[in-house]
């Protein structure tokens, strides 16, 4: 019986529906009649650097965007030179993608979208660009602290929260960039080439899963992708996205993507945004591709008008879905207490304790007389960094700021600068001196260093680590940070070495004599208080790394196995599927740090691994976790299969599922979990489908790719 009332509310809900569909699809024809030519094409195209012109006698509003992934940007000008009217635009600075990733929570990934999508909403934002979600392939990408992770699956468990959680407040998430954007070097020429199974086990699945979570709008990406511009690429676009996945929202260039307006027209770009034109003052943005000449071309007769209909349509499904035809868009918050709480636990729960010999970690501030913090990253704030991401922070707890509130006056906290990071810094002996002198005579040492934050948009250097336009030029810890470290080494055993950045960092030099690491990525404006808490225990760690931090730049796999940066026309993806710990488990490359480590201040135990096999080729997996340890604490399961035997190449482990759970000590937790028929399959790209090869498989139960305590084999047919 409750079957049947189930089943009966699920057909009036499909039925309502599908009833309300066609009545806004009716509207929108009806708008579109009313709509002369030149009204369509200025809806195609930006009117300002963040926004696209409405009709005002339709009652068709301007749309109106703003970055970015992690908080919702400044008031940037208009057309790059006339700033738009003064207004509240310092808003909440969340932890960046990595840091979100690095939680393994997706129900955080939600709340993690709701405060954008409030904050969006309170701001009058229409779409807010992000999720950021390009595959982490290389170290030395510059935007790699935007993205989430190297793994297909994480991404997709993580991309789905975030985008409900944005587009509930009633405003439009815009996934980008679609796709392969996996480095900054000649971002805008460089032609990728990759194998379809790369491009379908591991570059695509996050964009399916966005679309799938009800993604309004995408964005594509500036590389060319077989030869054509990945905005307008027929088989990216029209076959992939809009045919295979059925997308119905607008596809919306990248700001100065689009190179070719009959491309743009044919290949799916329903919106031209931003081009290098824009950074100039006086723009006239009826001169992009999708401007004036679309009008042209269609008086001429050499482009359908239903080609811009479709365009038009699709923008106009966005505008329905969060009212904004009728002027009925939702309120929003700014700036409340609730949010910068969210970005508070984002980072409690991102925050990766990497190593902890001699548990020197948790901190206790009723033993310790004094701390010497030293490094620039402790004071250094990171909130406007980045680039196009970049959130003017309401405000921002540095590391020192957070380790200050924390013991409130009653440590005695000395800071040291210890090196210089502007552009060219080398090891600076005078600061080393100062640092040293500190940290003899402290109990503890905090080192806060790693990567730094590019500052200004506008400035792209070679000093800008982390930074949209630009790429690492190598792994190396800059500033001379490795001769500090090896000072302070020598003149303190108790040193914590907290790393800020968006990714690895060669510390094969440091790591041997450092006794904890802390991997603190750029975690928002309540940072330095997360920082704190764990390092003195009021939070117990429990972020895992979502990306593989290899040794040296050379272990990793597009360095080794593929082409990085490729040579100027082209790059092609040699790794293939062997992207970061695909590649490091397959080819025993052992990393510094594996893909899903992170240690906790207690222990986990895993055991009673039982398979279950159900029709359909469905495997039932469960296992229990015991905390055995002293204190309460989160641990990630994770949940890899490997195929024994297979027609193609297969890696050592793919990542297939994971829970996050929370145990008292001495409690002990039983999780079940499902693995479908497409926890086993690849794309064979000999026969261009998925396939399940019967035969047996692997599962491998445990707390990081390199600690797996549990196996099991199950055989499928
Ligand atoms: C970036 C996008 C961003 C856009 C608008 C581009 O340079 O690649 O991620 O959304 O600028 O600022």
């Amino acid at each position: 019986m409750k079957r049947i009332i189930l089943f009966a509310l699920f057909l009036q809900f499909i039925l309502v529906t599908s009833a309300q569909t066609i009545a806004t699809e009716k509207k929108i024809e009806a708008l579109i009649k009313k709509m002369t030519l030149e009204e369509k094409v200025g809806m195609i195209h930006g009117n300002t650097a963040f926004s696209t012109a409405g009709v005002k006698r339709l009652g068709i509003p301007e749309l109106i965007m703003s970055d970015g992934p992690h908080g919702v940007n400044y008031e940037r000008p208009l057309d790059w030179s006339t700033p738009r009217p003064p207004s509240l635009d310092s808003g909440t600075y969340l932890p960046v993608g990595i840091c979100l990733a690095s939680t393994w929570n997706p129900a955080l990934g939600y709340e993690f979208g709701k405060v954008l999508g409030s904050e969006a909403a309170f701001r009058k934002k229409h779409i807010i660009l992000g999720p950021g979600i390009n595959i982490m392939r290389n170290p030395l990408n510059g935007r790699n602290f935007e993205y989430q992770s190297e793994d297909p699956y994480l991404i997709s468990k993580m991309v789905v929260g975030y985008i409900k959680g944005v587009q509930e407040q009633g405003v439009a998430a815009c996934v980008k960039h679609f796709i392969a954007n996996n480095q900054e070097v000649q971002r805008n020429s460089i032609n990728v080439e990759m194998s379809e199974r790369a491009l379908r086990e591991i570059y695509l699945p996050g964009f399916k899963a966005a679309v799938e979570a009800g993604v309004s709008t995408i964005m594509g990406s500036y590389s060319q992708f077989r030869g054509e511009y990945c905005t307008h690429n027929d088989y990216l676009v029209n076959k992939i996205l809009k045919g295979e996945w059925k997308f119905k929202g607008p596809m919306i260039s990248d700001w100065g993507a689009v190179h070719n307006t009959m491309q743009a027209i044919e290949n799916g770009c329903d919106i031209e945004m931003g081009s290098e034109l824009a950074m100039l003052p006086n723009i006239n943005y009826s001169k992009f591709f999708l401007g004036d000449t679309v009008v042209s071309l269609v008086k001429a007769g050499r482009v359908k008008e239903a080609l811009i209909d479709e365009k038009v349509r699709r923008i106009l499904r966005v505008m329905y879905q969060y009212n904004m035809i009728e002027g009925k868009m939702r309120a929003g918050q700014y700036n409340t207490r609730a949010h910068q709480l969210t970005a508070l636990k984002v980072a409690e729960e991102g925050i990766v304790l990497l190593k902890n010999e001699q548990d020197l970690l948790p901190l206790n501030k009723s033993t310790i007389k004094s701390i010497a913090v030293i490094g620039n990253n402790a004071i250094r704030l990171q909130g406007f960094g980045g680039g196009s991401s970049q959130v003017k922070a309401f405000y921002e707890i540095s590391p020192l700021q957070g380790i200050k509130n924390f013991v409130n006056n009653e440590v005695k906290i000395d800071f040291a600068q210890g090196y210089e990071d502007h552009k060219g810094a080398t090891a600076n002996t005078e600061l080393i001196a100062q640092a040293v002198s500190l940290a003899s005579k402290a109990d503890v040492v905090i080192f806060v260093g790693g990567w730094t934050h590019g500052y200004d948009y506008n400035k792209w250097d070679d000093n800008a680590f982390d930074a949209e336009n630009v790429d690492k030029p190598n792994m190396d810890m800059p500033f001379g940070q490795n001769e500090l470290i090896t000072a302070l080494q020598k003149a303190n055993k108790n040193m914590v070495v907290v790393l800020v950045g968006g990714g690895a960092i060669d510390m094969t030099q440091c790591e041997p004599n450092t006794k904890a690491i802390v991997q603190a990525w750029y975690a928002g404006m309540e940072g330095g208080n997360a920082l704190a808490n764990i390092l003195f225990g009021k939070t117990n760690p429990s972020g895992k790394l979502p990306v593989t931090f290899p040794k040296k730049l050379a272990d990793a796999s597009a360095i080794k196995l593929g082409e990085y940066p490729g040579n100027g026309i082209n790059v092609v993806y040699k790794d293939d599927i062997f992207v970061g710990y695909r590649y490091h488990d397959t080819y025993n490359v052992k990393p510094q740090f594996a893909f899903g480590h992170g240690l906790s201040y207690t222990q986990f135990q895993y055991d009673k691994l039982q398979l279950t096999k159900l029709s359909g080729n469905v495997v039932q997996v469960s296992f229990t976790i015991t905390n055995t340890g002293k204190v309460a604490g989160a641990e990630v399961a994770q949940v890899y299969v490997k195929q024994i035997k297979s027609a193609l190449p297969r890696p050592d482990k793919e990542l297939k599922d994971f829970q996050k759970v929370t145990l008292q000590p001495g409690e002990t937790k039983k999780i079940a979990i499902e693995l479908k028929a497409d926890a086993f399959q690849y794309y064979n790209d000999k026969l261009y489908k998925w396939v399940l090869e019967k035969g047996k498989f692997e599962i491998k139960v445990g707390g990081a790719s390199d600690h797996i305590s549990l196996s099991e084999i199950v055989e499928l047919y």
